[in-house]
């Protein structure tokens, strides 16, 4: 049976890509944002997942306007990264588990979630860059293998929060009901609060995300109350990354407690946040 160790939500923000291909980690302005990283890396030295589900939004690289799934799943052996036109450095290939993914859409599929399967997928910034901060020393050799599944949070009408939410338990679900022994990480990239464009471009909303940083750890029912276009309105329209954060809350089907986290603003047009909750699966009793 797959174990469920716990889950990390982060910022994906392209330019962290390129503060780290040139060293500014420890830049006055960078270092407040990568010193949060620290717990969590120490976090998963103790840990050690095999497997990290990534669930994460596209931004146009492998979907685009014209074709775009409200929820896929990779299945495939490796997972390339590409050029998006950011200036960032291509990153070397992350390994799959395509037995481990066909499982997932399998079970996802029975709990009548229509994902798309995708045994070809391009993965993005999003996918790539909270890797690299979680994994800073391994940019070749990967450590973990890695499921992505994508959440449409860029053309509308997007998932509500509340059945992200329920993506996430069928996830949390699926991943225990597998009959390999696998320690699993749960990864949401994105937000908190920003907007890229329009005339509320570098919006950003404290009190908000804080609201979310402390809610999504003991009441995430809370935040599945909203509706997408309140999210919007309170954390900006790229703010609503923030349901790939509420889908990985789903997955962790245990007792959850907070181990780490870090909010700093702002990187780029971005309110940052870090989360690292750990997940203690509850006892079953034996029939
Ligand atoms: C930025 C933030 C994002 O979430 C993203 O996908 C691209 C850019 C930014 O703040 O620059
Ligand atoms: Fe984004």
């Amino acid at each position: 049976m797959a174990h469920i160790v716990g889950g990390i939500a982060t910022s994906h923000i392209p330019s962290i890509g390129n503060a780290i291909a040139k060293g500014l980690q420890a830049d006055p302005y960078w270092r407040p944002f990568f010193d949060g990283f620290v717990g969590a890396q120490r976090w998963l030295t103790r840990v050690r997942p095999d497997v990290v589900v990534v669930i994460y939004n596209d931004h146009g690289l492998n979907f685009f306007l014209d074709k775009m799934p409200t929820f896929a799943v990779g299945a495939a052996a490796e997972y390339r990264h590409a050029d998006e036109g950011w200036g960032l450095p291509v990153a070397h290939p992350f390994p799959g588990d395509a037995r481990l993914s066909w499982h997932l859409i399998d079970s996802l599929v029975d709990d009548e979630f229509d994902i798309t399967s995708c045994q070809e997928m391009l993965v993005d910034h999003a996918f790539t860059i909270p890797l690299s901060l979680l994994w800073p020393n391994s940019p070749h050799a990967r450590p973990v293998k890695t499921i992505p599944i994508e959440i449409n949070t860029v053309q509308h009408p997007l998932p509500s929060p509340a059945r992200c939410f329920k993506l996430g338990q069928a996830i949390g679900r699926a991943l225990e009901s597998y009959d390999e022994d696998a320690k699993v990480l749960i990864l949401g990239t994105g937000g908190l609060s920003h907007q890229l464009d329009g005339t509320r471009a570098g919006f950003i909303n404290k009190p908000f995300d804080l609201m979310c940083l402390e809610k999504i750890v003991d009441d995430p029912q809370a935040l599945t109350r909203y509706s997408v276009l309140d999210i919007v309105e309170q954390a900006g329209s790229q703010g609503v990354e923030i349901l790939n954060w509420i889908a990985m809350r789903g997955a962790l089907t245990g007792r959850v407690s907070r181990v780490h986290g870090n909010y700093h603003i702002p990187i780029s047009n971005t309110a940052t946040g870090l989360l690292v909750l750990e997940n203690q699966p509850l006892l079953r009793l034996a029939v």
